[in-house]
């Protein structure tokens, strides 16, 4: 029986290449460099399998150019980047990498938490500008992270593992979810809260929500108008959960306190956007899942959600089962 086709189109740890390479023929783009779209298609033409990043986007298009496709392994555990019910109606199979990034994306979370409070990247760049002229009172003063009240948009793993992390800071933990989740209010003493409650409350109002129709631009100016003048807003989750426009808007007028950003409407964020220019926001690459060991954990999960569904079998993380 001939090998499954498998279209890797952006270099993969050893790791998670050797067991697609045991049981699949693989065409290999060995580049972490995005994949102009007519490579997609041209690539995906003859593959039974697409493993990506979901910086790859597969929509009609790409479905249309691949006639074999039978399974998608998304490395991420977002999974904004498939359209979903377009690959379901043609059978095949979509798979994401939950789990095994839970916790080191709640370290990137609640690192954003530490860093707007305290300052941290401004005041690196104050020192490292040469401006620094001694201790003063007043220099670099930020807000107290224990015993501040944390606001968690999204309960799911990553939400559970921040709303952990709070509480080692003495946190009042209030969370917003889709549904309530008893297990975080028993074992963390989260308290559930409507999003408005929620957002006039928090101290850090700190979003870790998948993207999806309900969530997009969930975060937007009514909804920032509720916020404290004195709070922050973390996101950690897809950047079109927030308005941008009216978050740039609010920050502008003082509305908020400032922002710790992971994610953004357009990435990368245009070199001009007002973001980068503000003192009070924190501007990360999206990180969140980036350590050397996560990173393969979770290459090497979509590697076996992929040999496990061309072999016929439900894989572990089936999103679309
Ligand atoms: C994820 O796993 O969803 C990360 O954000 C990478 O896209």
């Amino acid at each position: 029986m001939s090998r499954p086709k498998v279209y890797v189109p952006n270099a993969i740890p050893d790791e998670a290449y050797r067991i697609l390479a045991e049981h699949c023929d693989i065409r290999y783009r060995d580049t972490e460099d995005p994949v102009p779209d007519d490579e997609v298609l041209a690539g995906v033409r003859d593959a039974d399998g697409l493993v990506i990043y979901s910086r790859v986007k597969v929509n009609q298009a790409v479905l249309d150019a691949a006639p074999r496709l039978r399974v998608v392994s998304n490395i991420a555990v977002g999974y904004d980047n498939l359209d979903i019910p377009a690959l379901t109606r043609r059978g095949i199979v979509a798979t994401n990498t939950p789990g095994v990034l839970t916790e080191t994306t709640a370290d990137l979370a609640f690192a954003l938490l530490m860093a707007i409070a305290r300052r941290v990247v401004e005041a690196d760049r104050y020192v490292k500008s040469g401006r620094w002229d001694g201790w003063r009172p007043s220099l670099m003063v930020g807000r107290d992270v224990y015993g501040a009240t944390i606001g968690v948009v999204g309960m799911g793993r990553i939400g559970q593992a921040v709303a952990r992390r709070a509480r080692g800071f003495d946190m009042r933990i209030l969370y917003h979810n889709r549904s309530r989740n008893p297990q975080a209010e028993e074992a963390l003493g989260a308290e559930y809260r409507p999003l408005d409650d929620l957002l006039r409350e928090a101290d850090f109002v700190v979003l870790l929500t998948p993207l999806t129709p309900e969530t997009t631009r969930l975060i937007g100016a009514r909804e920032l108008a509720l916020m404290k003048p004195d709070a922050y807003l973390i996101n950690a989750a897809r950047g079109p959960v927030v308005d941008e426009s009216a978050l740039i808007e609010a920050l502008r007028e003082g509305r908020i306190a400032g922002a710790a950003l992971d994610v953004y409407e357009q990435e990368p964020v245009a070199p001009d956007n007002p973001l980068l220019q503000m003192d009070n926001v924190v501007t990360l690459p999206h990180i969140g899942s980036a350590t050397k060991a996560t990173r393969i954990a979770m290459a090497v999960t979509a590697a076996r959600n992929m040999v496990t569904a061309l072999a016929g079998e439900v894989p572990p993380n089936a999103v679309n089962p």
